[in-house]
């Protein structure tokens, strides 16, 4: 049995569900619903631990609508100074993550999966980049060329990876925002696995 299989059962779901439907919005309530539900099926395609997914998809935005006065305080008290250096819309990744490993036992696999979910890595886990995808893909959202990633989600993983981090970092440069060091590295780590495999 995969491991914390009995989280993403029966009431114990529902409880989580609850718990995050609490803490959020209800049209971000909704887009979590959706990211789980993309994340549940990529993890069932590419046979990656579906449990582990879907709890990370689940949590993934649990701190989005923190006040940025706490969202702070949580990454001074975690000596995350070089986050509070990044963009502002960044911090709920992971302040998410911090607040989660505070209240459940799961492992690092969730941690970094939420920690990660906005900037990527480099050498991401295929549970990471799930969580990632899932969240960049879910149905409701829309931008241009976002269907021919959407498409390469389900064919490889990397090159899906490859194709939203350059767009993410296309839209930083464009509008003038800070780019994590960390997406960078994230870029050229999945630029680099794609030359090794042609
Ligand atoms: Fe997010
Ligand atoms: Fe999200």
């Amino acid at each position: 049995m995969y491991k914390w299989a009995n989280w993403i059962e029966g009431d114990n779901w529902q409880r989580l569900l609850a718990e995050v439907c609490n803490r959020l919005s209800f049209h971000r309530f909704e887009h979590t619903k959706r990211v789980v539900d993309v994340a549940k099926q990529l993890a069932n395609h590419y046979k990656i631990e579906t449990p582990i997914v879907m709890l990370a998809a689940l949590f993934h935005d649990y701190a989005k609508e923190l006040p940025k006065e706490q969202m702070r305080h949580i990454l001074l008290e975690n000596d995350r100074e070089d986050i509070l250096a990044l963009a502002p819309a960044i911090w709920h990744a992971p302040v998410g993550a911090y607040l989660i490993k505070d209240i459940y036992p799961f492992g690092e696999d969730i941690f970094d999966s939420i920690c990660y979910h906005t900037t990527g890595r480099n050498n991401m886990t295929d549970i990471e980049k799930v969580t990632f995808l899932a969240d960049y893909i879910e149905p409701k959202r829309s931008y241009p060329r976002l269907d021919e990633i959407r498409k390469e989600a389900w064919i490889n993983l990397d090159y899906a990876m490859y194709m939203a981090l350059n767009l993410n970092l296309e839209k930083l440069i464009i509008n003038d925002f800070l780019v994590a060091e960390v997406t960078v590295e994230a870029r050229n780590y999945f630029l680099t696995k794609r030359s090794v495999s042609q």
